[in-house]
């Protein structure tokens, strides 16, 4: 007979013989007659075990939660009283006339429901099978798997190849820590695993695949956070003859696809564009939440010859002074209050100046020393109201924008609790993020350093400045922001031998001979006939989070790894034997205890 799922039958079936398989959900006694709710992936059917059936009774004390079990039975219509309409079966039952027990499961270490969610989430990661057996957790990795289908089509409808590229690879210089691997063929040489397949999607270009992409598996010993994996995958593309406009709308085109395939909204393109400098400017980050307004706005000027020597004394040394108006958050607690102080303090602040409009008046412990156009200024610009607070920040450009950009997220998180801010479910406000710096100098090694990555390529009208002014140059990277996330980074490359090996050598300052040792194999490469070509990779983890509305990516992931980079189901990583170091050519530093 036919095995059905357990959300399949309808009242229509009523009178039909009826075969299921499936995982117990729940079990409840009335009288001697056992009601069973069987579950499979699918959903849930209700099961009636009647006691007068002795080869059935038989085995009722088996019948245990989570049990695998295998019933026939016929279909019956319930009665109108018990017709469960929250149930797509709901018309239904099945009453069972046998019944074989595949596995008799042991009490789960958690309840099989969402009140899981409560549950410490290390229990859950040691017993992830458990975990993802949850109806709504089967219900993510369905959602990942239509994600990764309309990114295929996508790829697939528009010419592009998926081709797959190695893990065994070398140092990538994409700025992360890598994982190492031992080479036992080659004493004491080791391989990296990618951090991206930056240098071999390039190389697939030269090759002339012209459009290529890859679900890619990427590694990067970072410290973990809600948003990071050490192993985690992207979405990865490279074309060539393609321009930054190109890949706009090629990219935007994708999210189309995913968007409508997956959640069945039509999302609206093009999407909008910022500026680097506009971003850090006005939001005081490069990846920008747009679903509410409090934008920071610049008072260097109104400040420059102030009383309040704090804000002067920054102008005067080049410093800026920035506020936003954190619309209706007067009534701030003082643990508030400290709380957005440490995080100002945290990125460098010497404090959080404030100013809260309150019963009429301005009450600030600086507002003493403000003028009366200096307040007028202020009033005027931020469109301050009664229950309003200003924060303020005086220091270097970059440092002043990331404070304000840290307490504006803060600030409206804490208006989104007393709703006076509203975040609508399905606001999905995409951004690019364009013309950034080529370069940023690093204060402490005092050198320049790639804004992203040393393949990205000047913008043509800036190319001349890469000797006289590099920090002019703008690089032809593009970031594509959702929601204040960062989904992917791209950017059109540089295809030529000269203008590469002059940026390592000239520019990043990368001695000659380390230049030959990674990146040989590329500049000669670059001199067969390499077209122009660019590319970007979405973080498809970060993609699917948002998506299924999950806070950490660890939730979208099958077998994700704890903040200790470990896999508590399998015990990973583990100790290595002697003998397989040995072969590895490997020695401990650190003697075992055991
Ligand atoms: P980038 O380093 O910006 O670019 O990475 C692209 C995207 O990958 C995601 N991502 C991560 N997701 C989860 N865990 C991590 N540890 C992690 N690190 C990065 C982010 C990010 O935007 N080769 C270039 C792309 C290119 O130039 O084509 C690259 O890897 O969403
Ligand atoms: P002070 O004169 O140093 O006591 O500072 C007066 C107020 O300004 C205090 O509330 C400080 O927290 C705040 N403050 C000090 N330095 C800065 C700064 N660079 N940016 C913003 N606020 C500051």
């Amino acid at each position: 007979m036919e095995i059905k799922n357990c959300n399949q039958l309808r009242a229509s079936d009523a009178g039909q013989p009826a075969r299921l398989q499936g995982w117990i959900d729940s079990i409840r006694d009335h009288g001697g007659i056992l009601f069973i709710d069987l579950r499979d992936r699918e959903g849930r059917t209700q099961i009636v075990f009647d006691p007068e059936n002795e080869s059935l009774a038989s085995q009722f004390g088996n019948l245990k939660p989570e049990s695998v079990i295998e019933i026939i039975g016929e279909t019956l219509k319930r009665s109108d009283e018990t017709v469960n309409t929250s149930l797509d079966t709901g018309e239904i039952e099945v009453h069972a006339t046998s019944l074989i027990i595949h596995n008799v499961s042991e009490t789960p270490p958690f309840p099989m429901d969402e009140t899981a969610d409560k549950v410490n989430e290390d229990l859950r990661l040691t017993h992830r099978y458990l975990d993802l057996r949850r109806p709504s957790n089967i219900n993510v990795l369905r959602l990942r798997h239509k994600a990764a289908q309309a990114t295929r089509k996508y790829f697939d409808d528009n010419d592009f190849i998926e081709v797959e590229t190695p893990m065994l690879f070398k140092s990538t210089p994409e700025g992360a820590r890598e994982f190492l691997v031992p080479s036992r063929l080659n004493p004491g040489e080791f391989y990296a695993l990618p951090q991206s397949p930056q240098q071999y999607k390039q190389m697939l270009m030269v090759a002339g695949v012209e459009r290529y992409y890859q679900l890619a598996k990427c590694f990067r010993d970072e410290d973990l956070r809600a948003d990071r994996q050490p192993e985690f995958t992207q979405i990865d593309i490279e074309v060539s003859f393609i321009d930054r406009e190109g890949m706009y709308a090629l990219m935007e085109g994708l999210m189309k696809q995913i968007w409508k395939d997956v959640l069945g909204i039509d999302i609206p393109t093009p999407f909008p564009r910022m500026t680097f400098h506009d971003a850090m400017n006005q939001y005081g980050v490069d990846k920008p939440d747009t679903r509410f307004d409090l934008k920071i706005h610049d008072f260097s000027e109104t400040f420059r010859d102030s009383d309040f020597k704090v804000f002067s004394g920054t102008v005067g040394n080049g410093g800026v002074v920035k506020a936003f108006n954190a619309k209706g958050l007067a009534d701030i607690t003082q643990g508030e209050m400290k709380a957005l102080e440490e995080s100002a303090k945290i990125l460098g602040a010497k404090g959080l100046a404030f100013i809260k409009s309150e019963n009429g008046e301005w009450k600030s412990p600086i507002i003493k020393f403000f003028s009366d156009e200096e307040k007028d200024a202020l009033k005027e610009q931020l469109e301050v109201e009664e229950g309003d607070i200003v924060f303020f920040a005086a220091a270097e450009w970059e440092r002043a924008c990331a404070i304000l950009g840290r307490i504006r997220l803060e600030a409206a998180q804490l208006l989104v609790k007393r709703s006076k801010i509203i975040i609508p479910e399905d606001a999905y406000n995409f951004l690019w993020v364009i013309e950034f710096p080529l370069m940023l100098f690093d204060e402490e090694k005092g050198e320049f350093a790639s804004t992203h990555h040393p393949f990205t390529s000047p913008v043509p009208d800036d190319i001349e400045l890469l000797d006289s002014d590099p920090k002019a140059v703008r690089g032809q990277h593009y970031d594509m922001v959702l929601n204040g996330v960062e989904l992917g980074g791209g950017s059109i490359r540089i295809h030529q031998t000269q203008l590469q090996e002059k940026v390592f050598k000239d520019v990043l300052n990368i001695p000659a001979d380390i230049v030959e040792s990674r990146f040989g194999y590329m500049l000669k490469a670059f001199k067969y006939g390499a077209p122009p070509h660019g590319g970007i990779a979405f973080g498809f983890d970060r993609l699917v989070g948002i998506l299924a509305k999950k806070n950490s990516i660890r939730d979208v992931i099958a077998f994700p790894k704890t903040q200790k980079g470990q896999d508590l189901m399998a015990a990973a990583p583990g100790d290595a034997t002697d003998r397989q170091l040995r072969d590895l050519h490997v020695a401990r530093m650190i003697k075992q205890d055991s």
